[in-house]
């Protein structure tokens, strides 16, 4: 997601810089992005001129304390992990000018959990895209009870400004607004899938179908990623001690097996590179 976030920064006219842990995932990261934009450009969604300068804005870096040292608005989207996060904030608090306003995509922790890990609690919030980033367009503005109004008016002013609407909520609560909605029917269709009432591919088909949602919900944990669904339910679970809340046991299964979904070539469903 941090790639596609980063990429419709740049498109958007931000001088942006896109930081990972190694050379590898950036190149990775950077032939992804030009494929999906050249693909842009051949359907005519995009002008090539408008690619090739958000391109060159776009600037790739492993040295995340250089590329963060003048920028007005950093967007974390690591490992849904709070022990990463919180010792990401702790850095950046430092690396960045105090102007800086530090937001994390997560969409199950929430910013009050990191803010404390900054000398800037009021610059400290939560904005989380949906995947893909760079079509979806709503972004989740959240606050936390200590995050300042400003922050909060420039941040919907930033989502306004990448061309994506902004939902703006007027309390923090783990997941959200719209993926506690995806939550729920998630949870009904493993439990219809358990029950042995149909199959995954017919689950998916009622929804595609019958609800005219783009995608079933099989296939959108496979779009998602396993891993992500199911570290997402651990933090949640963790969060609030409900026991409710932790992996259901099949995507517990497909984690264990390494199975996370389009990224791995298999989840739920098979993929092959066709
Ligand atoms: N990255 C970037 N662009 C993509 C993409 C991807 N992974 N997948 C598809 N697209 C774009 C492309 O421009 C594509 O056109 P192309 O194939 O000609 O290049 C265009 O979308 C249409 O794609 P498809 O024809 O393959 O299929 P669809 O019309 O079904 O669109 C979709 C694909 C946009 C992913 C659509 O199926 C969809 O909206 N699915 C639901 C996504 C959703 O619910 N996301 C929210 C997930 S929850 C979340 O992210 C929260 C987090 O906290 C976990």
């Amino acid at each position: 997601m941090g790639s596609q976030i980063a990429m419709v920064c740049a498109l958007a006219g931000y001088s942006t810089s896109l930081v990972d842990l190694s050379d590898e995932l950036l190149d990775g990261a950077r032939d992804a992005l030009q494929s999906r934009m050249d693909r842009d450009v051949s359907r005519g969604r995009r002008a090539r001129d408008d690619v090739d300068r958000a391109m060159e804005r776009l600037r790739l870096s492993t040295d995340r304390a250089t590329a963060v040292s003048e920028c007005d608005f950093v967007i974390e989207a690591a490992a849904e992990s709070l022990e990463v996060k919180r010792r990401i904030f702790e850095d950046l608090d430092r690396e960045t000018p105090r102007r800086t306003i530090l937001a994390t995509n997560s969409s199950n922790i929430v910013s009050s959990q990191l803010a404390d890990s900054t000398t800037r609690p009021d610059r400290v919030l939560n904005l989380h895209f949906f995947n893909p980033a760079l079509v979806m367009e709503c972004v989740e503005v959240v606050p936390h009870d200590g995050t300042a109004e400003t922050v909060v008016d420039t941040s919907m002013e930033l989502v306004r400004s990448l061309g994506k609407s902004g939902v703006r909520l007027r309390r923090e609560i783990p997941g959200f607004v719209a993926n506690r909605i995806l939550g729920a029917i998630r949870r009904e269709a493993l439990e219809l899938h358990d029950a042995g009432v149909a199959d995954v591919e017919d689950i998916d088909r009622a929804a595609r179908t019958a609800l005219r949602h783009p995608m079933g919900p099989f296939e959108l944990m496979d779009l998602v990623g396993i891993d992500v669904v199911h570290l997402i339910r651990l933090a949640e679970f963790e969060q609030t001690g409900d026991e409710g809340a932790l992996p259901h046991p099949a995507v517990r299964r497909l984690y264990e097996a390494g199975h996370f979904g389009r990224k791995t070539g298999r989840g739920w469903y098979t993929y092959d590179d066709s």
